[in-house]
């Protein structure tokens, strides 16, 4: 069975997509794109059914990561019964994860950036009233815990997979 993996923000338009475009690059990266389901879902409506906003997409371009056939869409109940971890940004919408969360849900639901090395940022902050630099930050933070969340799921759901009998 694959592992899966939803980032969820506010939007959907500036941070999720980001975690989804680098942690999708790092899988393929790795050859595991079989073996690992990524996506990313607002808790929130705005945006839905729009790209990612034109700085995330430009941001993440000049880091190699191409965001630009993404489309925000907002989290159901049934993601709870298709994602095995579910990763918020903030503890605010952790909060909303949690009232929406079925109570037979089996999953990990907890921040993202409980994955990353760096202990300054607990949170990806929020950058959509921010310059440019807010969006370097969320690019730094993500690529971090990106690296970090790749690492847990290969220590603990796919090693099985690679025994040789
Ligand atoms: P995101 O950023 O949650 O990282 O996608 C935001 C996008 C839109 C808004 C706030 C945050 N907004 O208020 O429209």
């Amino acid at each position: 069975m694959p592992s899966s993996v939803l980032f969820v923000c506010l939007g959907n338009i500036c941070r999720s997509p980001t975690a989804h475009g680098v942690f999708e690059k790092r899988v393929l990266e790795a050859g595991l794109e079989e073996k690992i389901i990524i996506d990313s879902a607002a808790t929130a409506a705005f945006h839905v059914g729009n790209p990612p906003d034109p700085r995330t997409i430009r941001a993440a371009a000049s880091r190699g990561y191409d965001l630009s056939q993404q489309i925000s869409r907002q989290v159901t109940r049934e993601d709870f019964y298709r994602f095995d971890f579910i990763l918020p940004m903030d503890r605010m919408n952790l909060g909303n994860l949690k009232a929406l969360q079925p109570k037979d849900f089996k999953g990990h639901l907890g921040l993202f950036m409980d994955f990353s090395k760096q202990r300054q940022y607990s949170q990806v902050p929020d950058p959509y009233s921010d310059g440019p630099e807010g969006f370097e930050l969320v690019l730094n933070l993500v690529e971090d815990a990106a690296q970090g969340l790749l690492e847990h799921i290969r220590r603990e759901k796919l090693q099985g997979d690679f025994c040789v009998e």
